[in-house]
């Protein structure tokens, strides 16, 4: 879909020509790649270095265009700071600040030396490099007609975009055997960014549905739920959302048995899947209403999750459900004030048509758990504004039943970079989304909304179930530029539960 750089990993040995990125440590201790450039160049790089104050401190960059005597068109000496002091995900970011360096603008191939002043890096640490700029390499052009024909100002030539990053590395076998399972990942994030950012006349319930459905040809076991399928399962919630659009609901269950029988129950993972949220007859304000064709980012992100596990054969046993559904006002639409009974036989007072993502994951929560009884269950949904107001676009809202689950949870972000900031669940919170005429409400007033609607997800887990809610409003959609990411939907969670998964749930 992006349109990658091919991604390779070759020896240390002396490229042609081409874009060349070679370190330095500070105290400009240049990586033994920049000494031979520097030697190669009769002390150009050294000389440039000077002349710009250049210390090997991080992020500081030089330049050098078309050094003399050198086939190169460029080459790029990157200062890395303590090399030491590198943990993964410093590594994960530099590969994105590299990438970002390369436009291809002066040569199709670049060439990276990944090495430390003492010429060392770990293969894994390589490997996390080399994800980090195939993270920031995404870029979704589907429907930029210019650039691909070549025509018309400011159109990219064909010639004129990368085509090819080599990764020199000490260890090439070793650094692409680790890069395995990073490559499954940088492939399950960017389809879990596609889906985020496609439009949602291209993308609805139905259309999301199939896009799930090809997970099967990766030995996923992939079920799609019609609308009689989930009238018959009395998914009144789900499918009183989706009734006031012409493009019918749809639920999509994926399974993944990488453990077999002996692994036991599967972990689950739940997205909310609203393609399009209007707010319906509670419609919402003009402005930014196009940012909501980002609602489905719980959902992408649960099928670029399983893409991920069943690509890199994870020994895991997880199962992924999403609810698909479109939020628009129409005469056949829910109304303000209507009761409906959901999955569980709880009755909903549906008080606000906007507050549909709970009652959408309502119904898929019971189904998981009723049919599965999984060992821990996790969903993702881009749930509240109000989360937002309290935790800005750094941290995603995370709420759960388990402390160790929460823990577990905590860790796996802090080792990503997709941050997690617990918030409280408890009674009185529970309290507020009681209604008089139903056994609850589905909004519970104007303070702490972020935490009403999590209670209300609470009240459709069983007792017993290890259960986490992660308010990803923020995070998975209109996302701030980072090294790693430079697309509207970032494609959160997919690296945050692999990592979840990989040390938590799978057998090694
Ligand atoms: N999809 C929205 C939440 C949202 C807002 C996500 C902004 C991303 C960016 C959700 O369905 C919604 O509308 N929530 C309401 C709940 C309210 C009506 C109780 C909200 O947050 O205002
Ligand atoms: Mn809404
Ligand atoms: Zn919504």
């Amino acid at each position: 879909m992006s349109e990658q750089a091919s991604l390779s990993f070759a020896s240390r040995t002396a490229p042609a020509d081409g874009v060349v990125v070679v370190f330095a440590e500070e105290g400009r201790k240049l990586s033994p790649a920049a000494q031979d450039l520097d030697k190669k160049s009769k002390g150009l790089l050294s000389k440039a270095a000077n002349i710009t104050g250049f210390k090997g401190k991080k992020d500081q960059i030089v330049d050098l265009l078309a050094p003399q005597g050198l086939k190169f068109s460029k080459i790029i000496l990157v200062g890395l700071g303590k090399a030491s002091a590198y943990r993964g995900e410093d590594w994960l970011n530099l590969g994105g600040t590299v990438r970002g360096l390369l436009s291809g603008k002066e040569a199709p191939t670049a060439h990276i030396f990944v090495e430390a002043a003492d010429g060392k890096v770990e293969p894994r640490d390589v490997a996390s490099f080399a994800l980090g700029a195939e993270l920031r390499g995404y870029n979704f052009k589907k429907y930029k007609t210019k650039s691909r024909k070549n025509t018309g100002e400011g159109a990219e030539s064909s010639e004129r975009t990368l085509k090819k990053i080599v990764i020199h590395a000490a260890d090439p076998n070793a650094a692409a055997r680790a890069f395995q399972p990073e490559n499954a990942i940088a492939n399950g994030v960017a389809l879990a960014r596609d889906l985020v950012n496609e439009p949602a006349n291209v993308l609805g319930p139905a259309e999301f549905a199939s896009r799930a459905k090809a997970l099967t040809k990766l030995g996923v076991r992939v079920e799609v739920l019609g609308p009689s399928a989930l009238r018959k399962l009395g998914m009144n919630a789900l499918l009183a959302v989706g009734q006031g659009s012409v493009r019918p609901s749809h639920v999509v269950v994926m399974q993944w048995k990488g453990a077999g029988a002996k692994g036991g129950a599967p972990i689950a993972i739940v997205g909310k899947g609203v393609t399009f949220d209007t707010g319906g007859i509670s419609l919402k304000p003009a402005a930014g209403m196009e940012e909501m064709k980002g609602d489905m980012a719980g959902a992408a992100c649960v099928v670029g999750l399983m893409q991920e596990l069943a690509a890199r054969k994870a020994k895991v046993n997880a199962v992924g459900i999403i609810g698909l559904v479109e939020n628009m006002p129409s005469g056949a639409a829910q109304r303000p004030g209507d009761v409906v009974t959901a999955m569980s036989g709880q009755t909903i007072e549906v008080l606000n048509t906007d507050a549909e993502g709970r009652m959408v994951l309502a119904d898929c929560l019971w189904y998981v758990q009723n049919r599965f009884k999984p060992k821990a269950v996790v969903n993702l949904a881009t749930l509240t504004g109000a989360v937002m107001v309290a935790l800005g676009k750094e941290h995603a809202g995370l709420f759960s039943n388990n402390d160790e689950l929460s823990a577990r949870l905590i860790e796996a972000g802090d080792a990503t970079g997709e941050k997690l900031w617990r918030l409280p669940l408890g009674p009185k919170y529970d309290k507020m989304i009681d209604s008089k005429v139903a056994d609850m409400k589905n909004t519970g007033g104007k303070w702490g909304g972020s935490i009403s609607a999590a209670q209300f997800l609470q009240r459709f887990i069983k007792d017993g179930t290890p259960w986490a809610h992660l308010d990803i409003a923020g995070t998975a959609m209109s996302s701030v530029d980072s090294e790693i990411n430079r697309s509207w939907g970032s494609g959160f969670g997919v690296r945050l539960l692999d990592r979840l998964i990989s040390e938590h749930y799978e057998r090694h």
